[in-house]
């Protein structure tokens, strides 16, 4: 099952110079390819799409806040299963409850702090590819 997933390694993760650590552990996965990748800084109006779903939070505003806060690298990762496969990489949302193994696991204290965003489903994929990469075929 060959699949396409948004991946968006954040500012705090590209501040900490975890870029190649991080995309080391998806590119180290057998078959998996990174099919775009561009380093940006995010504007209001794309967070408010990608995170939605949150608007009305109270963690909304100061994660929107962060995200914009310095650039992120954001990727296309394709491959089998792939969807699945990175979040289980990145662990769960917070870091103090995620394995050592993992992603956040290993990096992260902070739960806004959290260093990856993965899309968590094929549906969640679709509608983020659309936002950060709107050309792609
Ligand atoms: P969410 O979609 O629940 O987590 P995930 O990134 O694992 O899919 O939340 C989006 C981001 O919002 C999360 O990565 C970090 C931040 N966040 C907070 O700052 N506080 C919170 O209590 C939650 C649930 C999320
Ligand atoms: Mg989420």
């Amino acid at each position: 099952m060959t699949q396409r997933t948004l991946v968006l390694l954040k500012p705090d993760a590209v501040r900490r110079g975890l870029i190649g650590e991080i995309i080391g552990r998806i590119e180290a996965k057998a078959g998996w390819t990174i099919g775009a990748l561009e380093l940006r800084t995010l504007d209001q109006e794309t967070l408010e799409q990608h995170y939605g779903e949150h608007r009305g939070k109270p963690f909304y505003e100061p994660l929107v806040a962060f995200m914009s806060s310095g650039p992120v690298v954001a990727l296309v990762v394709e491959g089998e299963r792939v969807i699945e496969g990175v979040r289980q990489l990145a662990g769960p949302t917070d870091p103090i409850a995620a394995a050592p193994g993992s992603i956040r696991g290993d990096f992260g204290t902070i739960v806004r702090e959290n260093l990856i965003h993965a899309s968590d489903s094929e549906a969640s994929a679709i509608r983020e590819l659309k936002i950060f990469f709107p050309g792609l075929s």
